[in-house]
């Protein structure tokens, strides 16, 4: 079955299929104090988490939404204790090698934003494969921020275009958002409509700041490893009782 005719399967009833959002991001927030509830080390939540990644992003391909991107680790990660930031490497490695094979049956289209050159070699050597293999795949738009800063995105943009003006080849009033949008990482991708946080914390933490202008926050008590597509349907419907007044005036107003 191809990615279009799977598209609203299963879709609630109580959802307008016109009124999606073309692209929810995800901080995925909670895995240690899931762990720790058990009584149980950490990285319990982390793998978990890959789990609850894995079903979200076949919901949101059932259900017709364009793109997923999930933050799975920041530039301020690296200060977690040595042996949780290898696991979480390692993890990410072994996670993309054993799915890389579904994911292009199904069409989906991985790509990963952040500073990757950090990253250890043999992961960096898995992410270029899986972007190379799944990059004409017209399905849906799965994006991994990893060793992701919104700060970091911003100032390498405006390096980026601070180069090409000391070049010649563009004028300081050339600069304006769409200019500015094709010097980030996130390039070519829409801006998130929905952007949802597990576990309480009302904070952005550093994600997609520039392009969470106009997303519509969703803030869960849920912690990541117990997020599911119930959950996922209650941010759906909030989203929809929302109006999204992009800065203007409102009908009901
Ligand atoms: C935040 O919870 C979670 C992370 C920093 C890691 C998230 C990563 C995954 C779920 C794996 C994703 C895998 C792939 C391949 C994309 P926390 O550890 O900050 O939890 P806490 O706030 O309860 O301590």
């Amino acid at each position: 079955m191809t990615a279009k005719h799977k598209i609203f399967q299963d879709l609630p009833a109580d959802l307008d299929r016109n009124r999606l959002p073309r692209h929810v991001a995800v901080i995925m927030d909670g895995n240690g104090r899931w762990a720790k509830r058990q009584g149980r080390p950490r990285i319990m939540g982390h793998r978990r988490g890959v789990d609850v990644l894995k079903d979200l992003l076949r919901c949101c391909r059932d259900w017709g939404i364009e793109a997923l991107t999930a933050y799975a680790f920041s530039t301020e990660n690296w200060g977690r204790p040595l042996e949780e930031v290898e696991f979480l490497m390692t993890l990410f490695e072994r996670v993309l090698r054993q799915e890389l094979r579904e994911m292009k049956e199904e069409n989906v289209r991985i790509q990963f934003v952040g500073n990757l050159d950090a990253l250890p070699t043999s992961l960096q050597a898995e992410i270029e494969r899986a972007v190379l293999e799944t990059k004409d795949n017209p399905g849906i738009r799965f994006t991994v921020a990893t060793n992701y800063g919104g700060r970091q995105e911003i100032i390498k943009a405006c390096r980026s275009i601070a180069t090409q003006i000391q070049q010649g080849l563009i004028q300081p009033d050339d600069i304006d958002e769409s200019l500015f949008e094709r010097h980030l990482y996130t390039a070519g991708i829409c801006d998130p409509d929905l952007m949802i946080r597990t576990s309480g914390e009302m904070r952005l933490s550093n994600f997609l700041l520039w392009q969470a202008a106009y997303a519509e926050l969703y803030v869960t008590d849920t912690l990541w490893p117990d997020f599911d597509r119930a959950e996922f349907h209650q941010a759906l419907i909030s989203y929809q009782q929302r109006e999204r007044r992009f800065g203007k005036v409102g009908k009901k107003l």
